[in-house]
């Protein structure tokens, strides 16, 4: 089964260095996902796995063996793309068997593999079709097909969902997730969207600007992110970065209200608050205290964004309909366990009285 190693690997568009010393060992049967920004190197990473880029530096192994300079054929990859990238003049059957004779497969033993790969994605009755007599996700599900075909040690995808409306995003999100437990396959996806890198993903591994910022399970990069990027990349609204100070009390909020735990000489720290981990109170016993500049209600809960005194703004994820209006006062308090905290290098700081979370 195919492990996947990357040791010290680097990357440069001419004088620009894109990938900047990547170490990484993806176990067998493992799905990592690649998760960053637009633009800090994902889809690059993937291709030099795959064979389609240089590594310039470090050394790239599959299974064991050392591929860093093995053309894509030998290495034992299949890679789905985002745009399909389907032969628009075979029918989905023929794109299926396509690699398959090439390998020299004969006949029979080709249509078992496709028809067994395409009960598999349930596109039995799409075989006949050609691709622009399919849907989009149709035509995703055959590209995904032809990489399973092939049985290859390593499955590399490149955001395979970006293209689909946001349901049938879901939908082939758990289809992939299903794939990846029938198949017992390794697998490496790409994306931007951290809600598929939360629910697909044994490890996430999050990219920024051609470096890792963290390597670790969901639990982890959502609980105890490592740094100021991952903390503010990863949940959905993002998590609240308040500028704080650890006093002989313990943190210290700007507003002057003291919350316990660390304590310190004034070093200056940010306080991370997931937006669900802050409630409603009185005046009294609030924490922070602004302005409902933009109230979100979704049905099961209400998103709350807030001017505070000093001028920052506070997200707030409340359960329910809650009935507020537009330029209310609210009172906000926060929940210390579950919070993190954030040292002036941007680095996370052990914070004392937080949850630990285990992997
Ligand atoms: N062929 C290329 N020539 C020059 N620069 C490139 C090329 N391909 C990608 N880049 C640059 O490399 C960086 C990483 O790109 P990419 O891996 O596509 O990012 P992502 O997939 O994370 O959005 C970007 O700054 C991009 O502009
Ligand atoms: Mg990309």
């Amino acid at each position: 089964m195919g492990t996947v190693q990357l040791s010290n690997v680097r990357k440069f568009y001419g004088a620009l260095e894109v990938i900047k010393g990547i170490d990484l060992t993806v176990e067998a049967g493992e799905l990592v996902v690649f998760v960053g920004p637009s633009g800090c190197g994902k889809s690059t990473l993937l291709r030099m796995i795959a064979g389609l880029e240089d590594v310039d530096y470090g050394r790239v192994e599959i299974a064991g063996k050392d591929v860093t300079d093995a053309p894509p054929a030998q290495r034992g990859v299949a890679m789905v793309f985002q745009n399909y990238a389907l032969y628009p003049h075979m029918t989905a059957y023929d794109n299926l068997a396509y690699g398959l004779r090439r390998a020299g497969l004969r006949r029979d033993a080709v249509d078992q593999r496709v028809q067994e790969t395409a009960a598999l994605l349930q596109i039995s009755e799409l075989l006949p079709r050609k691709p622009k007599a399919m849907s989009g996700g149709q035509r995703q599900r055959v590209a995904i097909g032809r990489a399973i075909v092939r049985k290859p040690e390593v499955f590399l995808f490149d955001e395979p969902l970006s293209n689909l409306d946001a349901a049938l995003r879901v939908e082939m999100r758990s289809q992939i997730a299903r794939l990846h437990q029938e198949l017992a396959a390794t697998m490496i996806f790409v994306t931007h969207d951290q809600v598929e890198a939360m629910t697909l993903a044994d490890r996430i591994v999050v990219l920024n600007a051609g470096r890792v910022e963290q390597i670790g399970t969901p639990r982890e990069v959502y609980h105890s992110p490592a740094n100021l990027f991952v903390a503010g990349f990863i949940g959905s609204p993002a998590m609240n970065l308040l500028p704080a100070t650890l006093g002989p009390s313990g943190v210290a909020l700007v507003s002057g209200h003291v919350l316990g735990g660390q304590k310190g000489e004034g070093e200056a720290v940010t306080l991370g608050v997931r937006p669900d981990r802050l409630t409603l109170t009185s005046a009294e016993s609030a924490h922070l205290s602004g302005e409902a500049k933009l109230i979100e209600h979704l049905g099961d809960e209400t998103i709350l964004h807030l001017r505070l005194a000093d001028g920052g703004a506070l997200t707030m994820k409340l359960h329910g309909d809650i009935l507020l209006k537009i330029g209310a006062r609210v009172h906000a308090r926060i929940d210390l366990a579950g919070a993190c905290l954030f040292g002036a290098n941007g680095r996370a700081l052990r914070l004392e009285g937080a949850h630990e979370t285990k992997a």
